[in-house]
């Protein structure tokens, strides 16, 4: 595509120090082989709103957007518990669920989306699910199993940016790549 910078997404990044207690707390619960292709933790975040493939001149704005957004103030997020989409039952994205601070991220969602759209992108009709996905399962399975197994998934964050991500597609698996970093 002429004048693309590629495949975008607007998420949050997890500090080093979260990624790490994250994985050993999922080790340490036995989730070491988690059906699906699982995501690894260097590539954990969570998205507030998906772009796909974005213009150069569309990417300026949204920056732009983000810039001058009322993104408002940083706050604490606890990570808790493992879920599934659609349903456990038959399962296509194994996901670690947010309990303290979902609020504030559905609300984060909701100032991303109007930067958004107030850059030009169609709006997103899909609702907003705060979560970080740990697999992607297709076909799709059972997990519920791998659910009741876990014990307690059960850490505390601070959310105090949000980033603009771009995705690449390669050889060895996806790498997201951050573009630019915007303070809560
Ligand atoms: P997921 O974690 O729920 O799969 C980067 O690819 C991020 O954007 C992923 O976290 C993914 O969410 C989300 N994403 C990828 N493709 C998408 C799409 N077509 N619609 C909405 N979100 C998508």
């Amino acid at each position: 595509m002429v004048g693309s910078v590629g495949r975008l997404f607007i998420g949050v990044d997890l500090r080093s120090d979260t990624r790490q207690a994250l994985a050993a707390l999922l080790a340490e619960d036995g989730v070491g082989r988690l059906p699906g292709r699982v995501v690894p933790p260097m590539n954990w975040h969570l998205t507030l709103r998906f772009l796909g493939e974005v213009e150069v001149v569309e990417c300026d704005r949204l920056l732009m957007e983000l810039a001058g957004a009322h993104l408002g103030n940083s706050f604490e997020m606890v990570f808790d518990g493992l879920g599934a989409f659609p349903r456990r039952e038959r399962a296509t994205v194994l996901w670690v669920g947010i309990n303290e601070g979902e609020s504030q991220l559905q609300t984060l969602a909701g100032v991303v989306e109007e930067a958004v759209a107030a850059a030009g992108f169609p709006s997103e009709d899909r609702p907003f699910r705060a979560h970080l996905t740990l697999s992607r399962i297709r076909p799709p399975q059972d997990v519920s199993t791998v659910i009741a197994a876990t014990g307690l998934v059960r850490l505390r964050t601070r959310v105090d940016e949000v980033t603009l991500f771009r995705s690449h597609l390669e050889h060895g698996g996806t790498r997201y790549e951050v573009l630019e970093s915007f303070g809560l």
